[in-house]
């Protein structure tokens, strides 16, 4: 090494052909450094910061008998210009005590106007007193949830807006792995039978209105297509032939009226024979399935609106056909309580077209006019 400087723009150090430059750092480097380092010290002198003073503590929060280690520090200047009171330190109100007195803690030291926290603000209070209003106000809006019914949750909005924002995490941790995060569910096209019906929309197997998605989530739901239809006598020619009628029936190709009778697609006739034979008496003679034809509980899928269970191609449904198919909801009766099945049904209502209601059955709605028919001449009579 040696000992002086020269003027080439190096220290002079070499070592192995390596010299040091004496170039300036870099002006955004330099900056940075600066910038750095004045935030540093005014958040030094505004915060608390230098740890001093450590204590033992026998008053936590006013309650004694309990021995904490406190880590005091320098109160900062947020102490004196911030009118938070947190910086304040907040005073014990006679009230206060009183709750505290009353829950038994009868050997206060305290007393109204002391200070709430012996070491002032500290982020850890703050968050702790924020995190208790919050539980305040969840509590209030919980015991509320358990008196509403699912109906009255979704006609209020504050309600409704708790309930979803509650039932987000349940419905992740309950329901996500078959219905999707989301609720849209699963088309399993490798494998149909590992398939998830979609929540989002209004096509309901079981049924959409409050009640009846309760039932659903509480009990669980096993619906069940037999292999063949129960029918053992069909071959796998008819098995094919019921297949491209299904196709048909989704496609538009071909109709059915309530009846049962083929109003388009006269080529199916064979197939509708079949069809009316094994597969009505739970798809329903028009084929719009159990919802369609009031049995709340079958499951049995509408074929005719294009929306599929476990898939809509040809291969697919002669495999449905084939071989059958079990779904299976669990029920969540023994592992989740009454409230969150119902925030869950409320959440589910609201994801896909829920249902106002329990459908009536026309003959129940000539019944319902004939009631009122008769009550009104019953009426006319007294009068
Ligand atoms: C292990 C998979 C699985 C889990 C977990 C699951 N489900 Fe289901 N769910 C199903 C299957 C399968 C069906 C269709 C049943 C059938 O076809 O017989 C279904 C059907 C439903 C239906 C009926 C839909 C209709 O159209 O009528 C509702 C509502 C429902 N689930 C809600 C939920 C909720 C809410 C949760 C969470 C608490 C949940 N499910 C958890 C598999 C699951
Ligand atoms: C005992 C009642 C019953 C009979 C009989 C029956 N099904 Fe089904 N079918 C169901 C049920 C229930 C489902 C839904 C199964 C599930 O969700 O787990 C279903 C599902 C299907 C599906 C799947 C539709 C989709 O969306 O993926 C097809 C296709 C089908 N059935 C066709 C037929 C045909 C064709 C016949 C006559 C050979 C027939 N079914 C007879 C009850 C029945």
């Amino acid at each position: 090494m040696s000992d002086h400087t020269p003027n080439d723009g190096t220290t002079g150090h070499e070592w192995d052909g390596i010299r040091e430059l004496t170039n300036k750092p870099p002006k955004w480097w330099a900056l940075g450094f600066y910038a750095g380092l004045t935030f540093v010290t005014c958040y030094y002198i505004i915060y608390p910061s230098t740890p001093m003073n450590n204590k033992v503590q026998e008053v936590v929060n006013g309650v004694t008998g309990m021995e904490v280690f406190v880590h005091g520090h320098t109160k900062g200047i947020m102490g004196i210009i911030s009118d938070n009171p947190y910086y304040q330190g907040e005073e014990w109100t006679q009230a206060e005590i009183d709750v505290l007195v009353a829950k038994g803690h009868n050997e206060l030291t305290i007393k109204a106007g002391d200070l709430k926290y012996q070491d002032g603000w500290t982020a850890i209070n703050e968050m702790r007193d924020n995190v208790a209003d919050i539980e305040a106000v969840r509590a209030t809006s919980m015991a509320k949830l358990d008196s509403m019914s699912v109906d009255e949750i979704i006609a209020d909005d504050d309600m409704l807006a708790f309930a979803m924002g509650r039932s987000r995490v349940l419905f992740g941790d309950s329901c996500a792995a078959c219905h999707s995060s989301g609720g849209q569910g699963n088309l399993n096209e490798t494998h149909p039978g590992n398939s998830f019906p979609n929540l989002t929309d209004d096509d309901w197997l079981f049924g959409g209105w409050s009640e009846k998605i309760v039932e659903t989530i509480t009990d669980g739901r096993e619906a069940s297509m037999p292999a063949k239809g129960g029918n053992d006598d069909l071959t796998a020619a008819n098995v094919s032939e019921l297949a491209d009628f299904v196709v048909a029936l989704s496609t538009g190709d071909a109709e059915l009226d309530n009846d049962g009778m083929l109003t388009k697609g006269e080529s199916f006739l064979p197939a509708n024979a079949l069809f009316q034979e094994t597969c009505s008496a739970c798809h329903g003679a028009n084929a719009q399935g159990s919802m369609a034809n009031y049995d709340f509980d079958g499951g049995a899928v509408n074929l005719t609106d294009g929306i599929w269970r476990f898939g809509g191609s040809l291969a697919t449904i002669t495999e449905t056909i084939t071989q059958g198919r079990t779904g299976k909801m669990p029920s969540f009766a023994g592992k989740l309580d009454a409230t969150s099945i119902k925030i869950l049904a409320v959440r589910v209502h609201q994801l896909g077209g829920g249902m106002a209601e329990e459908p009536m059955e026309p003959e129940e709605i000539e019944e319902d006019m004939m009631d009122e028919t008769t009550a009104e001449t019953s009426m006319d009579e007294a009068v």
